[in-house]
C-alpha cells in the first residue's frame, strides 16, 4: 500500500499547557525520529506553542482541534489559520462530531473551514460519522456521504492529497464501543469509492482515511489490518504516552 499510516491524537479539552508539555515529551520520546508512521498530536490552543517546541526535534507533527474559516478580524474567541501556522501547526481537525453536536457546526461551515485550511497550507482532518440513531435507521452510508461531499464541496482534485478523512461513528466515541473492523472497513471502502467517483480512482487511493472511536492498543491491530483503514484519530488513549506509543507501534506492524 502506498499510503502511510497516520496516528493522530485528539486531546480534546484536556490537560493544561504544562501537562500537555509532559505528554508531548513522552510521545516525542516514544516516536523519536522514526518516520515510518505519521504521528500528530492535537493539544488545546493554549498549549500549541509549548507543545510545538517540545516536538520540534522529533517527527511528531502538530495539529489543532478547530480553526476559523475567516482570515482575521472581529470574530471574538476565534483562532485563525495564520495564528496556527505561526506555531507550526500542520493539521487541523475539522467538523468533529462534538463540534457539530455542541457548537452547531454544519456541513457548510465545515466546508468553509476545509477550504480555508487548504488555502492556508494546513491539512484538514475532516471528521464524519453517523449517530446511533442513524445507524439503527440504516442511514449510515447516507449520512457519511452527505457529510463527506458537503465537507469537500469545491475542493479540487489536486488538493485532495492534503485532505485526511476521519470516520468516527458518534456512538463509538468515548463509549468504549468500537465499530468492528468489518463495520469500519465497510464504511471506509464506501468513503474511498465516493472519493473515486467524485475525483478519480488514483486520487482516492492516496487519501488517508482514519478510524476514530474508542481505538486503543487492544483493538488497533485488527482495525489497522483492514484494507481501507489508514490510521486512527484517537481521543482517550492519546492522553497516555504509553498507550499512544503502542498505537504507533501497532501501525508500524500493520500490513
Ligand atoms: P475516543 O478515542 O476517546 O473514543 O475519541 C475518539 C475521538 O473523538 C477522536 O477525535
Amino acid at each position: 500500500m502506498s499510503r502511510k499510516y497516520l496516528i493522530a491524537g485528539n486531546w480534546k479539552m484536556n490537560l493544561t499547557p504544562s501537562e500537555s508539555e509532559e505528554l508531548a515529551s513522552g510521545v516525542a520520546k516514544a516516536v523519536g525520529k522514526d518516520a515510518s508512521v505519521e504521528v500528530v498530536v492535537s493539544p488545546t490552543f493554549t498549549a500549541l506553542d509549548r507543545v510545538s517546541k517540545i516536538i520540534e526535534d522529533s517527527t511528531v507533527k502538530l495539529g489543532a482541534q478547530n480553526m476559523s474559516p475567516k482570515a482575521s478580524g472581529a470574530y471574538t474567541g476565534e483562532i485563525s489559520a495564520a495564528m496556527l501556522r505561526d506555531v507550526f501547526t500542520k493539521y487541523v481537525i475539522l467538523g468533529h462530531s462534538e463540534r457539530r453536536e455542541y457548537f452547531g457546526e454544519t456541513d457548510v461551515l465545515v466546508n468553509e473551514k476545509v477550504l480555508f485550511a487548504l488555502e492556508s497550507q494546513i491539512k484538514p482532518i475532516l471528521c464524519i460519522g453517523e449517530t446511533l440513531e442513524d445507524r439503527e435507521a440504516d442511514k449510515t452510508l447516507e449520512v457519511v456521504k452527505t457529510q463527506l461531499l458537503g465537507g469537500l464541496e469545491s475542493v479540487e482534485e489536486s488538493q485532495l492529497v492534503d485532505v485526511v478523512i476521519a470516520y468516527e461513528p458518534v456512538w463509538a466515541i468515548g463509549t468504549g464501543k468500537t465499530a468492528t473492523p468489518e463495520m469500519a472497513q465497510e464504511v471506509h471502502a464506501s468513503i474511498r469509492s465516493l472519493l473515486s467517483e467524485k475525483y478519480s480512482a488514483s486520487a482516492a487511493e492516496k487519501v488517508q482515511i482514519l478510524y476514530g472511536g474508542s481505538m486503543k492498543p487492544a483493538n488497533a491491530e485488527d482495525l489497522l489490518a483492514q484494507a481501507d483503514i489508514d490510521g486512527g484519530l484517537i481521543g482517550g488513549a492519546a492522553l497516555d504516552a504509553a498507550s499512544f506509543g503502542a498505537l504507533v507501534e501497532a501501525a508500524k506492524k500493520a500490513p
